[in-house]
């Protein structure tokens, strides 16, 4: 029998174009350097564990009843079930700040989906993972561009695309300062209201959709050339554009407007799908007097590993 499997894979930060990419714009996504670590160890019978740090699941294949904490996990094993030899043991370690916007749900899928094909012996490439990947946040979440998939899987800053699903990466990366708002954003129920907005008024969402568009492009060549000051040009016209949308208000602006300020920062923007999570700025603080919370994350170029 197969001894144990190791897989880990990156979290994510959407760095532009959140909701155009629902919609066949491009958006910039970039894998971060915290990981969670998905370790498989097949067992003899049908039964499945899976422990976390947030609780402990068991069932059986192949019905593996839902739970909550491992919804996206229970998933990627009920989709492959007709390839698992056997149940298994899976451990998942993290080592993500404890907040959201930042794709675990992702990155555990990613991890596991990979665990799982390593295992069966499959024969599968980056490409084939990310599918499976996304087929599997379709089926737990109902929506989903595939991004936050794609910066596990290939790592690096992407320029991504979901209709039809392309990815190709950004020669440069930058430094970035990401802050957390204090508040998690429920990205399913903000799709849902900015897609009724949608409904209501297309001309008007789709126009920013499509000069979200336009500033991907703009930025992929900023990105080309590493030139940071373009590059944050954009960062901060895409936050007005989220803001147009109706995604921040003026607590988070604020946390925006200060990382705008700092001499070290080129620009700054919320991060995701708005609400809340995360506010990502382009270069370094410089501001020794910073007073908000930090969360220390660079991007990294690894993407999905097996050790
Ligand atoms: O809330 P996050 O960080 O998972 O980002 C969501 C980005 C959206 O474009 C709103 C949704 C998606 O699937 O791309």
């Amino acid at each position: 029998m197969v001894s144990t499997i190791r897989t880990s894979a990156p979290g994510k930060l959407m760095l532009l174009g959140e909701h155009a990419v629902l919609h066949g714009s491009h958006c910039l996504v970039c894998a971060i350097d915290r990981r969670i670590t998905v370790t498989l160890t097949p067992r003899p019978d049908a039964v499945v564990t899976i422990t976390a740090g947030f609780g402990r699941y068991e069932g059986r294949l192949p019905e593996l009843p839902d739970d909550e904490c491992f919804r996206f996990v229970l998933a990627a094993l009920r989709r492959h079930s007709d390839i698992l030899p056997s149940g298994c043991d899976l451990v998942i370690d993290s080592d993500f700040p404890n907040v959201s916007g930042l794709g675990s749900s992702a990155a555990v899928t990613v991890a596991a989906i990979a665990a799982a094909f390593v295992w069966c012996d499959f024969s599968w490439s980056a490409d084939v993972l990310h599918a499976a990947s996304l087929a599997v946040i379709r089926d737990v979440q109902g929506t989903g561009a595939g991004a936050d998939a794609a910066a596990s899987t290939y790592g690096g800053l992407l320029d991504y695309c979901a209709e039809p699903i392309s990815q190709r990466q950004v020669k440069h990366l930058p430094p970035i300062e990401v802050l957390y708002s204090g508040r998690k954003a429920h990205t399913t129920e903000v799709v849902a209201e900015l897609e009724a907005r949608r409904r209501e008024d297309p001309h008007q969402i789709e126009a920013i959709f499509h000069a979200m568009d336009e500033g991907c492009g703009l930025a992929v060549n900023a990105g080309a050339a590493g030139d940071w000051q373009k590059f944050g040009e954009i960062i901060n016209r895409n936050h007005e554009l989220m803001t147009e949308l109706g995604l921040s208000d003026t607590n988070l602006d604020s946390l925006v407007h200060d990382l705008q300020a700092d001499p070290g920062i080129s620009g700054a923007k919320l991060s995701g799908a708005g609400k809340g999570d995360c506010i990502v700025g382009i270069g370094q603080v410089e501001n020794a007097e910073f007073a908000h919370e930090r969360l220390g994350l660079q991007i990294t170029r690894r993407g999905v590993e097996v050790a």
